[in-house]
């Protein structure tokens, strides 16, 4: 497979891509390294992992990222209700007929084992897409854990064993920069960084992804998003919040951008009082320029 036959399979499964990002994905894939992609939320990231699954027709295992994250959560947990369970059966049918030391084998088998993302991936029976989503929101020591499994792609259960993974799963890692990530993770992945789209981009994703839709309705929203990106917010609203916004007037049956429609829709592009204030503040203003450029358009 080349580069443009990853665009398009990725552009197939409705991923408006551009050639930095299959580039990276073609990359990644060639050379079997995790890709590493960080950018503000709201910029297609998780996305691209999912996408990917579906181009490559395989499973999508995530594991998403969480202050406190420890490996036993992102690895693996002995179901220790049902050996509890199984236990005061044993006990109560008195069919302990060997060794004590038999028991415990039989409770700490694979029937009693949870599996959680890693160990799944590692364990599954084709090579998945392996997400490690937000990885920033976890501590140092989880990073530095999970560059060990990244690396060896081995896992040892002490009760069990080591676990070799059956086939290497393809990783995307992904961070809103939260907190810096360790130098030696940035070395062992490949790195593509997600900015907010150009107007052409996000048109293309709203046309895509917003069936009802007028031409003209989304122009008016993607260039308003372009504008609006360029005040000081808290939040920059990402391309989630352009396509519920698009879907939302669409809804209303709208065809084109009302000003008053803009200041009592608001809410669903802003989620932070400050920031509503602002752009209420620049409304006339970001109109005004949204005109403008309209005009000279021709739009
Ligand atoms: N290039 C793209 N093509 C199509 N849809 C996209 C693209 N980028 C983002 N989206 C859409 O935008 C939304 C947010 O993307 P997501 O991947 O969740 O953002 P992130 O993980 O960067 O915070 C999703 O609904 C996704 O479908
Ligand atoms: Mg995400």
């Amino acid at each position: 497979m080349n580069v443009s036959q990853i665009a398009d399979l990725l552009q197939s499964q409705g991923y408006i891509t551009e050639p930095a990002v299959s580039m990276a994905v073609y990359l990644s894939m060639q050379l079997k390294k995790p890709l590493l992609i960080e950018g503000p939320a709201g910029v297609g990231k998780t996305e691209i992992a999912k996408v990917m699954a579906r181009a490559m027709d395989t499973d999508l295992i995530r594991l998403q990222c969480y202050e406190g994250l420890d490996a036993s959560h992102a690895l693996y947990e002995w179901n220790y209700q049902r050996q509890l369970l199984h236990l005061k059966m044993v006990e109560a049918q008195g069919t302990l007929s060997g060794q004590t030391s038999d028991l415990e084998e039989e409770i700490f088998g694979e029937k009693f084992l949870m599996k959680r993302p890693l160990l799944q991936a590692i364990t599954h029976h084709r090579a998945p897409v392996l997400l490690i989503d937000e990885v920033d929101r976890a501590d140092e020591e989880f990073e530095s854990f999970l560059l060990e499994v990244l690396s060896d792609w081995q896992i040892t259960v002490p009760e069990i064993g080591t676990i070799q993974a059956t086939h290497i799963p393809q990783v995307i890692v992904t961070g809103n920069r939260v907190r810096e990530l360790s130098e030696a993770l940035r070395r062992r992945c490949l790195y593509l960084w997600i900015d907010y789209p150009d107007y052409e981009k996000e048109l293309a994703i709203v046309r895509g992804k917003v069936p009802g839709v007028s031409q003209k309705l989304a122009e008016q929203i993607c260039r308003f998003m372009q504008e609006l990106r360029q005040l000081r917010l808290e939040k920059t609203p990402g391309i989630a919040e352009t396509l519920d916004w698009a879907t939302a007037l669409a809804a209303l049956h709208f065809d084109h951008l009302p000003k008053e429609i803009i200041e009592q829709t608001l809410g669903v592009i802003l989620k932070d009082w400050k920031d509503t204030r602002t752009a209420q503040l620049s409304l006339s203003e970001l109109y005004e320029k949204m005109g403008v450029v309209s005009k000279l358009e021709g739009v």
